[in-house]
This record gives structure tokens, C-alpha cells and sequence, in this order.
């Protein structure tokens, strides 16, 4: 099977091997490394990709999930155009940021107020500031499988056995008081919040668990985990930078109807341009305000925060999809349960046991029984789920082996047929190797 994705893509070949001589890995992110090497992409537009072989791939990675309307939609194009000619960095605030805050204040249930950075690990890393300084406590309490990029915090409890951090350059003391528990397990939340004895300063999960598996939340688990946290005086904190914008406009707290005290965001919110966000109650953001007498959650920023490429992809995108909620987000809702129904109807039609979980336009193919948390993802058959994953690229379909997928609006029905269809070619591939074995 690997024989097939070598011969179509030299190109990549070659250019992976260069990249190995400049890049650790030869990649500039761990998760798009994948055996036998990555393809490099050449140009996107719409639902497609192209890679330096000129093979085209219906993209359902988008960018790390961070485009909803396709790859240089429209709106998006024409507002970085005019942007351009304006000035590419400022440094300073502008009417743009302005303008997206305000925009993301109408549409998110928790955005009292927020502050602008420019990646979701920024975002995540004040996100726990601030609700230390907050609450004056500590512990961190976040789960298992739990993804919040690449700070030190939170690099923890990522992958199985899920206890440790995920770098030998991080130190145990560093992350002393992030405490992983399982997802979809309220009471491993309230043990944990228990044992840290009053000291526990916020829970802090993604609602659709991402890189732990595209695993939705239970309702009532969030409803619990909110629950919990007014009890015991601690922050519940949403990581939606996955769901925000992608799910509902207003996010999985809109989804779900459970509003935290904190969220980040990224992605969507900046119309595919590198965007971190993080919101919440005024009060509580509030506390990273320069002009304060009292000691400062110093927060800060960076030389490109609020910068006006991204604030201008950013408005376009978001007030797009506020103009068009109703339609954007019923098609996408509609998209992918025609995406996870189809993709097991065809496995199940041939005896292969397959889950695709997510909640409206994410999706992830499981082989063996449904997860409902990482740990039981950790344990399914990732060989058969890598190998789906390159047998789609011979077909002209790109999913990031082992990582969720994103609809956008640019993907048609079709497209989606075709996914079944090779799907059901995979599932013949697996009954028949089968039946040899
Ligand atoms: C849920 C979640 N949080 C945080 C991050 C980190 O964002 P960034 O890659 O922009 O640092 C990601 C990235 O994929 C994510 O999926």
C-alpha cells in the first residue's frame, strides 16, 4: 500500500529529504509527520489541495482544522488584498482588532472581554495565568488526551499512559500542579478536585476532545463539570480552539449551552491567519489591564498581536459566518453526519467494526470498539487507521493519518460520496487481508 503513495509522490520525496537536512524530523510540526514521509503542498484553493507532484487531494485537514470556508475563500481574499496595500504590521492597536473583538463579543457566550495573541499555546498559557491569578490558587486540572499546543504547562498527559509531560525538556516541577484526569468522567473531576484540598484553580478541557480522538463531550458531563466548579469556587475554562466557530458561531458553549468562565480560541477566529484568543468574565480578564493599581495578571502580548493581516482575515471570516449562521452552520452540521454515517455504513457493511466520532463537521475514523475517551482510543487499531489514511491520498482525498478531519463550506456532497465510496474500498481492502491472514 505504501509502494502506491511512494510512486505518486517523488516530489515530496525529495523535498522531505531536503527538509530532514534543515528541519528536525524534517517537519515543522510534530503532528505532520507521518510514514512513510509527509507530502509537501504546492498551492490550495476551495476543498482542494495540490502536492509538489500535481496530485490533487479533496483536504479534509484544512489546515489544521483552522479553515471553515475552504482554502483563499472569497471574502477572505479580498479583505487581505486591500489589507496589503494598507500596511502588513503596525505594532499598534487598530480600528481592524477594534472591530473583530467586538465581532467575537456579539458571537461568544463567555467573551466579556479578551485579549489578542498569536497562537492557540499562547492562548492556552494565559488562560491558566489568569485563572491563577484569579482565583490565587494553583492547581490546574485538565484531561486526559487533553491538547493545548506546545507550552510547558500543559505539554502533559498528552499521549498514553497520559500521566507525564511530553518533552524530556520539560521538568516534573514545571507541571507540579497540572493534574490529568480521564474525559467524560465527572467524577475522576470531582476526586481530583477533592484532592487538591481547595487549591484547584480551573478546569480546562476541549468540549470536543481534538487530537485525543475527536471525542465529543457528554452534555450533561459539562453541565456536571459546571456544576462542580461553582461548588468548590474553581474556573471552568473551554478550550474551543478547535470548536470555536467550527461547531456553532458561538462555539461548543453555544453547542452545548454551558457558558465557562474562560475560553481560547484560534483558528476560524482568525480567518486561517495565526490567531490566539483568549476571553472570558470581565472580571477576570479584566485583571490583565496595565493601568490597574493592584499587582497585575500580566498577560502582555506580542510583536505581532493584533496583527492587521490576521485581524482583516479574521473580521471577514467572522462576519461572514454571523451573516450566514443559520445556512453555514446547518449544511456543515448536515455534512458531517452524512461523513460519519456513510464512512461506517460502508465498513459495517462488510463485517469491519469502525466508529467515526466528532460533533458537527469534525470527524475521526476509529478501528475497534467506540471510544469515549483517550485512554480507550490509545488501545484501537492505529495501524489500520494510518493505513485508511494513505489508501484515501491514492484516491485523492487528504486526511491527516490518525487526526480529525474539518468540513468546510467549500465541500460539496459529492466530495463526501467519494470519501464513502473509498471508504468502502478500504473495507474490502480489510476483509480480504483478512480472510488471508
Ligand atoms: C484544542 C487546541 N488547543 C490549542 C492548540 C494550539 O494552537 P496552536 O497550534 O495555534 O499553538 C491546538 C492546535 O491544534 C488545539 O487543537
Amino acid at each position: 500500500m505504501p509502494g502506491d503513495y511512494v510512486r505518486r509522490t517523488a516530489g515530496s520525496r525529495r523535498l522531505y529529504r531536503r527538509a530532514s537536512r534543515v528541519f528536525a524530523g524534517g517537519v515543522n510540526h510534530n503532528a505532520r509527520y507521518y510514514e512513510p514521509y509527509p507530502i509537501f503542498v504546492s498551492r490550495a484553493r476551495g476543498q482542494h489541495i495540490w502536492d509538489e507532484d500535481g496530485n490533487r487531494y479533496t483536504d479534509y485537514w484544512m489546515g489544521h482544522m483552522a479553515l471553515v470556508l475552504g482554502h483563499s475563500p472569497k471574502v477572505v481574499v479580498e479583505a487581505l488584498r486591500s489589507q496589503i496595500a494598507n500596511g502588513t504590521h503596525y505594532g499598534m492597536g487598530s480600528g481592524l482588532s477594534v472591530e473583530l473583538g467586538e465581532e467575537i463579543q456579539k458571537t461568544v457566550p463567555c467573551a466579556e472581554m479578551m485579549r489578542f495573541c498569536n497562537t492557540g499555546a499562547e492562548a492556552t498559557m494565559y488562560l491558566v495565568r489568569l485563572a491563577r491569578g484569579y482565583t490565587g490558587k494553583r492547581t490546574v486540572i485538565k484531561m486526559a488526551g487533553g491538547w493545548h499546543g506546545y507550552n510547558t504547562e500543559l505539554n502533559k498527559g498528552v499521549h498514553a499512559p497520559f500521566d507525564g509531560s511530553e518533552s524530556a525538556g520539560i521538568l516534573p516541577e514545571e507541571q507540579a500542579f497540572v493534574k490529568t484526569v480521564r474525559f467524560n468522567d465527572l467524577e475522576a473531576a470531582e476526586r481530583e478536585v477533592k484532592a487538591a484540598g481547595g487549591d484547584a484553580a480551573a478546569i480546562f478541557l476541549e468540549p470536543v476532545l481534538g487530537a485525543g480522538g475527536c471525542l465529543p463531550a457528554d452534555r450533561d458531563y459539562l453541565k456536571g463539570l459546571r456544576e462542580l466548579a461553582d461548588r468548590s469556587g474553581t474556573l471552568l475554562a473551554f478550550d474551543e480552539i478547535i470548536t470555536g466557530y467550527r461547531v456553532a458561531l458561538g462555539g461548543a458553549q453555544e453547542w452545548y449551552g454551558v457558558t465557562p468562565d474562560l475560553a481560547s480560541f484560534g483558528k476560524i477566529a482568525g480567518g486561517g491567519l495565526p490567531l490566539g484568543l483568549v476571553c472570558g468574565r470581565k472580571e477576570i480578564v479584566s485583571l490583565a489591564d496595565p493601568t490597574r493599581k493592584e499587582r497585575l495578571v500580566a498577560i502582555g502580548g506580542g510583536t505581532f498581536s493584533e496583527n492587521p493581516l490576521t485581524m482583516a482575515a479574521g473580521l471577514a471570516t467572522v462576519r461572514y459566518l454571523r451573516k450566514n449562521a443559520r445556512t453555514v452552520y446547518h449544511a456543515l452540521e448536515k455534512a458531517g453526519e452524512r461523513t460519519r454515517k456513510g464512512i461506517d455504513g460502508a465498513f459495517r457493511e462488510l463485517g469491519i467494526e469502525a466508529h467515526t466520532t466528532g460533533l458537527g463537521s469534525l470527524f475521526l475514523t476509529h478501528f475497534g470498539p467506540e471510544p469515549k475517551n483517550a485512554e480507550e482510543m490509545s488501545r484501537e487499531d492505529k495501524r489500520t487507521q494510518k493505513e485508511y489514511a494513505l489508501r484515501l491520498m491514492s484516491g485523492g482525498i487528504f486526511i491527516l493519518p490518525g487526526h480529525p478531519g474539518g468540513i468546510s463550506t467549500a465541500h460539496t456532497e459529492k466530495d463526501i460520496d467519494d470519501l464513502v465510496e473509498l471508504s468502502g474500498m478500504q473495507a474490502q481492502y480489510l476483509r480480504q487481508r483478512k480472510r488471508i491472514t
